[in-house]
């Protein structure tokens, strides 16, 4: 049986869309000239940033997406991340960014950054919605950042706890009640 909560907000979807279009600016000037940018989502959490992002990049985009689970239904990280689905194209040679909605203790994005920068990519980048700096185990950083947040459980926005609340427009905590 689930604890029961309430979800206050923190970061409103009007706050949110303003950062989405600042970093999806410095992405393409950052990426320009490229003949195509390989954008990864990280399932599930990414699925609503990156479609929101690539919106706002202005340059040639390809969209893949990559399946590495760690929490499953649990609040703490497992520390053994697993690949449940790969990439469906090669990225050797290319330019890439990651899309990841949270950098927590930097297990998963640490693990996916060693196992895509083995294959070769010309360039591989990471932009992070929310990032944890105070919950850090792995030394891992975004190359771009939406919001520094506390140690909070959120979700929203992508995010789940045990699957649920991923489809709310804005990021909250979540606050237990007793
Ligand atoms: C969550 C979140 C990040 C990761 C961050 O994914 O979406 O991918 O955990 O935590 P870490 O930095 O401690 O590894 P989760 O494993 O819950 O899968 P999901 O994206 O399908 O919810
Ligand atoms: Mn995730
Ligand atoms: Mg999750």
């Amino acid at each position: 049986p689930q604890r029961a909560y309430v979800i206050d907000e923190m970061i409103s979807a009007k706050t949110i869309a303003a950062r989405v279009e600042a970093l999806a600016r410095e992405i393409t000037d950052s990426f320009a000239g490229t003949d195509k940018l390989v954008v990864v989502g990280l399932l599930r959490g990414s699925f609503i940033f990156i479609a929101d992002l690539v919106r706002e990049i202005g340059l040639p985009v390809e969209v893949d997406f990559l399946e590495a689970s760690s929490y499953g239904d649990e609040m703490t990280s497992s520390r053994e991340v697993r690949i449940l689905k790969d990439l469906r194209s090669g990225i050797e040679g290319r330019d890439v960014l990651v899309v990841e909605d949270i950098v927590d203790t930097g297990f998963t994005l640490s693990h996916v950054l060693t196992i895509l920068r083995a294959r070769g990519p010309k360039r591989l980048e990471v932009c992070a919605l929310l990032d944890k700096p105070a919950r850090r185990e792995v030394p891992v950083r975004a190359t771009w950042t939406g919001f520094e947040i506390p140690d909070e459980f959120v979700v929203g926005y992508g995010i789940d706890f045990a699957q649920r609340n991923r489809n709310l427009p804005h990021i909250g905590k979540v606050r237990f009640l007793e």
